[in-house]
């Protein structure tokens, strides 16, 4: 009994003394592995009489339980111990001072999103954002597209398998159903008439998609949205607007503008917008006349007086409020700034590209300091 209750101080001392997860290991073997003193014991049971393992069985097996559950205590101290010292370890610290050579660039598509706030912002627009999956009816009908109109299947559309489904069961409510990957940011015109009371003024960069892929086309591209809603507003605004947009984003005061009459579902009327360029050393470079002797026109964007249907399908009054609204691609304009003549390399991510067409990210385009800081 007496060297019983010995073993039994020794053992849990050991464990106690039991330093670190290593120690704690030798410790266990040596009390409840396979030659340890505990195992020893209990083995000794099989040879005794019925009464005297009656009397020591308990006494064993309470010496067992007794190291196992400080085992147990032991280690949870151990673990505890270990993360705080691991966590006391990993500190991260933010006071370090910034690399030398900063090696991140601001890549061509982002900075000239970046231009095009600040200039619009310039002349009172917010920037408003709508979501890339979008329903059927902020996509096309409310901007005056109709199922069976032919500029649904013009658009290229990706649709979304839930969409699919809810048309197959019967449950597609238009207006609620996401189904689709927005093919142009002019759902973002709807979303914000629904949201704000006019008078409005806002651009829209983002995301778009449509299955198109080749050397002037990618599934993903960017577009900018701009829609002005309040009285009186003419072609002259719109005209007037993208003058002043043109001239601070090319940083030229020779800028030419040509509208072209087009056709939109959602503008009545319509405008392509061409910009005119003139030949230097066999290069077009944006400015000038396009009808001078070495000039020629690029189009640059879409564009005309929001459709009184749009107006109302938004729930205001079109005899009260009229507006303009553009639209333009956001590559093709950097392309055109910036001298960049594969669109694809926009979207592989190839860190040569990156570092010789990405701009300093300190580099922030201001009206003042001039939008378009040189790469
Ligand atoms: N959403 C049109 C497109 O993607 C562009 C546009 C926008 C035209 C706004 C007119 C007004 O082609």
């Amino acid at each position: 009994m007496a060297d019983l209750d010995t073993l039994r101080t020794r053992l849990l001392a050991d464990v106690a003394a039991a330093a670190d997860l290593a120690a704690l290991d030798t410790a266990r073997v040596a009390a409840l592995g396979k030659q340890g003193a505990v195992t020893q014991l209990l083995k000794t049971l099989g040879g005794m009489s019925p009464d005297e393992r009656q009397v020591e069985g308990p006494r064993i097996q309470g010496l067992r339980a007794a190291v196992a559950e400080a085992i147990d205590a032991r280690k949870a101290t151990l673990d505890a111990a270990a993360l705080d010292a691991k966590l006391a370890a990993e500190t991260l610290d933010l006071t370090l001072p910034a690399p030398a050579t900063p090696s991140g660039t601001v890549h061509p598509v982002s900075q000239v999103m970046d231009e095009l706030a600040e200039i619009f912002a310039d002349l009172g627009f917010a920037v408003a954002t709508g979501p890339e999956m979008e329903t059927d009816w902020h996509n096309f009908s409310a901007l005056n597209i109709p199922e069976t109109h032919p500029a649904r299947a013009m658009h290229d559309t990706f649709y979304l398998q839930q969409g699919i489904d809810a048309k197959a069961a019967g449950t597609a409510d238009e207006r609620a159903t996401v189904s689709l990957l927005r093919t142009h940011t002019s759902p973002v015109q709807i979303r914000t008439m629904l949201r704000d009371k006019p008078p409005i003024r806002i651009i829209a960069p983002g995301r778009t998609y449509r299955s198109d892929s080749d050397a002037t086309h990618t599934p993903m591209f960017h577009q900018v949205e701009g829609l002005v809603i309040d009285r009186g507003i003419t072609l002259g605004h719109l005209k007037w607007t993208l003058e002043t947009f043109l001239k601070a984003f090319f940083e030229r005061d020779d800028i030419v503008l040509r509208l072209r009459p087009s056709y939109f579902p959602f503008t009545e009327p319509s405008a392509e917008v061409d910009v005119g360029y003139t030949k230097v050393k066999g290069k077009r470079v944006i400015g000038g006349d396009g009808d001078g002797p070495d000039g020629g026109w690029m189009e640059v964007l879409g564009s005309g007086m929001v459709h009184p249907k749009v107006i109302a399908a938004c729930g205001l009054d079109p005899a009260e409020w009229q507006g303009f609204a553009f639209g333009c691609g956001i590559d093709r304009l950097a392309m055109l700034k910036y001298g960049i003549d594969d669109l694809r390399a926009f979207f592989d991510g190839d860190i040569r590209w990156l570092k010789h067409y990405g701009f300093a990210a300190l580099d922030v385009p201001t009206l003042s300091g001039g939008v378009g800081v040189a790469a």
